[in-house]
């Protein structure tokens, strides 16, 4: 996947499996099989105060199924021509974000947990965190 190629249209919002249970929901998430990649890392984002944003910047090379796994948030993406803004807020669903592409994540709402399902480990070097250089990278900009 080159990621100076990348566009919204290519992430889109999975709908997980979920077992239902009268003694509570399951969702299990198998790498490769349930997503298109194979899980190295695991986070997630939690405590976030009320009018707080997270995100602002993209990824070269890294995979991410982004899910709330409890309440809700707004993460927005960008491929430097287009930008797309997609409301989380159910665990049996998950966001699929390609490579090269900008997210603002915002509009937490209280409790709210962002788990991030991640193709490669952390690596600073995979970020862009300028807005400009991003628009570079994407020959968006001169
Ligand atoms: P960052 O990805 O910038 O968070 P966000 O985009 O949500 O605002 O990460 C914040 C800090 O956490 C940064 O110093 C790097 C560190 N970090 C790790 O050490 N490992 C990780 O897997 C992640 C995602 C971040």
């Amino acid at each position: 996947m080159n990621s100076r190629k990348t566009t919204i249209d290519e992430c889109n919002v999975i709908d997980l499996r979920k077992i239902h249970d009268p003694r509570g929901n399951l969702t299990p998430i198998e790498g490769g099989q349930d997503l298109p990649f194979d899980i190295k890392r695991i986070y997630y984002l939690y405590d976030v105060p009320s009018g707080e944003s997270r995100g602002a910047h993209a990824h070269k090379a890294l995979q991410q199924l982004v899910i709330a796994a409890n309440g809700s948030f707004t993460i927005t993406l960008d491929d430097g021509l287009n930008k797309k803004a997609f409301t989380l807020n159910r665990p049996y669903q998950g966001l699929y974000v390609v490579p090269g592409i900008w997210r603002d994540l915002d509009d937490f709402s209280s409790g709210a947990v962002l788990l991030c399902l991640a193709s490669e480990h952390y690596d600073a070097a995979d970020y862009i965190r300028d807005y400009d250089e991003f628009l570079k990278y994407k020959g968006c900009k001169e």
